[in-house]
C-alpha cells in the first residue's frame, strides 16, 4: 500500500504531523522534492524536532528515504542526523545516490539572484537554500548528484567544469565577489569538502539505488509513505508562478520523484494536508490576506513564523477556489485539516467560495498569476466556536468538536472530490481527531 501526502495550500499545512501520525503505520517514509527548504516541526511526546530535511518518520523509527527528485545539502542531512541522535534517537535516513547535491555556491547564486530580482520588485522571497540554483543545474546537465560524492575522480571531474562556470557567472553576472566565498567557489576547498561528506555517507551505508530499494520494500508488502513539500500553490507548474519553489510537490510527481512506478503510487490514497485558514511565506498573490489585528491574533495563537527561516507568515481566510485547485491536480482521495483550534474565538469565520474577476465568477483560480490580483473574493461567514478542551475532543473523536466547527468542516469537505480523514485541534500528534486512516 502507498499513501501520498500533499501539501494543498501554500505549505505549513501541517504536513509533519499527518505524515507524522501516518508514519507509524509505515515501513518506509519517502521524500520526493524539494530539500531543506521544508521546514516541518514535529511534536512528539512534549519533545518538539524542528528538520527540514530528514523525513519526518525518522523521529518515530520508520525508514526515511530521500528520494531522487530532493536536493540535498550534506551538510544539513548530517547535522540532522547527528542532532537526533543528540538527542537520544536513531534515526534510520537512506539517500538516492540520483538525488542532486545541494553545493554553496547554490546558496550564493540563490542569493545574489534574489537581491538581483528585488531591484525589479520581483523577487520570490525564497528561503535562501539554493534550491532554484540547484534545479537549474539538474535540468541544465551539469548538477552534481549524491553518487558523485562517492567517486573522488567523478566529483573532481565535475567540479573542473562547473566551479569555473560557477564563478563567472557570480562575478560577471550577478557582481558577487568570490574571493569572499572561498567554501563556494574555490575548487579544491569544495572538493575537500563534498568528498568528505560522500565518505561520511559511504561509511555509514546510506546512499542507495532508490529504484531497487523501493521496489523490493514494495514487493516485501511494505507500507510505504510519499511525503511531499511545500505546497500545491508553490509547485513550478501548478502553482503562482514565478512565485514557486523550483519541484513539483503535486502527487503526480510522487511517483518520478521517488522512483516508484506511476501504476503502484495510483493504486493508493493522496492526501491534502489543509490548514483551516490560509498561510504564505514569501512574496506572490494572495486574495484571502487579512492585515492589522486579525492576523496577528491567528499568526500568534497558530505560532505562524517559518520554520526555515523564522519569518512571520502572512495570514489570510481559507480560500476554496485554491482547494479546489488542489483536488484537481492532486487527485485527493482524503484531507486533513489542521489548526481548526487556532481560530478559536474568531466570530464569523469566513471562507473565500469564489472569486469574481471582470463579472465573472470563478471556481479555481486563474492560470496566469498576474491575473489573480484582479479577483475580489466572494466570502461566506460562519459561526464562530469557543475554546473547548481540545485534547478531551480529540479523544472523544469528531462528534465531540463544537457544532459550527463541523457546520465549517462540513462545508470545506463538501466544496471537493475528497473525504475528511482527520482534524487536527492542536500541534501534538495526539491533538488530531481520526476518522479514517489510509493504512487502516
Ligand atoms: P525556495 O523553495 O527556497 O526556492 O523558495 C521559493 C518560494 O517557496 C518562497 O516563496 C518560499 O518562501 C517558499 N517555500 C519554500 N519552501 C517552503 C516551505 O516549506 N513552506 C512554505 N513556503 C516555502
Amino acid at each position: 500500500m502507498i499513501v501520498t501526502v500533499v501539501g494543498t495550500q501554500f505549505g505549513d499545512e501541517g504536513k509533519g504531523r499527518v505524515v507524522d501520525s501516518y508514519g507509524d503505520r509505515a515501513d518506509v517514509v519517502v521524500r520526493y522534492q524539494g530539500g531543506d527548504n521544508a521546514g516541518h516541526t514535529v511534536v512528539a511526546g512534549g519533545e518538539e524536532y524542528k528538520l527540514s530535511l530528514v523525513p519526518s518518520g525518522a523521529v518515530r523509527g520508520t525508514v526515511g528515504l530521500l528520494g531522487p527528485g530532493c536536493v540535498v545539502n550534506p551538510e544539513t542531512l548530517v547535522s540532522e542526523v547527528d542532532g537526533l541522535r543528540e538527542r537520544g534517537l536513531d534515526p534510520d535516513v537512506r539517500v538516492a545516490r540520483r538525488a542532486h547535491v545541494i553545493a554553496p555556491y547554490h546558496r550564493v547564486l540563490d542569493g545574489a539572484e534574489e537581491a538581483a530580482k528585488s531591484d525589479e520588485g520581483v523577487e520570490a522571497g525564497t528561503t535562501g537554500r539554493g534550491i532554484g540554483p540547484t534545479y537549474e543545474d539538474k535540468a541544465g546537465r551539469r548538477g552534481l548528484r549524491i553518487g558523485d560524492l562517492l567517486d573522488p575522480d567523478l566529483l573532481r571531474q565535475r567540479l573542473e567544469y562547473v566551479v569555473p562556470t560557477k564563478r563567472r557567472l557570480a562575478r560577471n553576472v550577478f557582481d558577487v565577489d568570490v574571493d569572499d566565498h572561498p567554501e563556494a567557489f574555490d575548487l579544491d576547498a569544495l572538493y575537500d569538502r563534498l568528498s568528505a561528506h560522500g565518505e561520511r555517507l559511504d561509511e555509514e551505508a546510506m546512499t542507495v539505488n532508490a529504484e531497487r530499494y523501493l521496489a523490493e520494500r514494495r514487493e516485501a508488502g511494505d507500507r510505504i509513505l510519499l511525503e511531499g513539500a511545500q505546497g500545491t500553490g508553490l509547485d513550478v507548474d501548478h502553482g503562482t508562478y514565478p512565485y514557486v519553489t523550483s519541484s513539483t510537490p503535486t502527487a503526480g510527481y510522487a511517483a518520478a520523484g521517488s522512483s516508484l512506478g506511476v501504476t503502484h503510487v495510483g493504486t493508493g490514497e493522496v492526501v491534502g494536508a489543509v490548514k483551516a485558514y490560509t498561510s504564505r511565506v514569501g512574496t506572490g498573490p494572495f486574495p484571502t490576506e487579512l492585515d492589522g489585528d486579525l492576523a496577528e491574533r491567528v499568526r500568534e495563537a497558530g505560532g505562524e513564523y517559518g520554520t526555515v527561516t523564522g519569518r512571520p507568515r502572512r495570514i489570510g481566510w481559507l480560500d476554496l477556489p485554491v482547494l479546489r485547485h488542489a483536488d484537481r491536480v492532486n487527485g485527493l482521495t482524503g484531507v486533513a485539516v489542521n489548526h481548526v483550534d487556532t481560530l478559536t474565538g474568531i466570530d464569523p469565520v469566513r471562507a473565500c467560495h469564489a472569486y469574481e474577476r471582470d463579472g465573472r465568477r470563478l471556481e479555481t483560480p486563474p492560470a496566469l498569476t498576474e491575473h489573480w490580483s484582479d479577483c475580489e473574493p466572494v466570502y461566506r461567514a460562519f459561526d464562530g466556536w469557543s475554546e473547548v478542551d481540545w485534547a478531551t475532543v480529540a479523544s472523544q473523536g469528531y462528534d465531540a468538536l463544537p457544532d459550527a466547527a463541523r457546520t465549517y468542516l462540513e462545508y470545506v469537505v463538501g466544496e471537493l472530490d475528497a473525504d475528511l480523514y482527520a482534524v487536527g485541534v492542536g500541534p501534538d500528534r495526539e491533538h488530531a481527531v481520526e476518522r479514517a486512516h489510509p493504512f487502516a
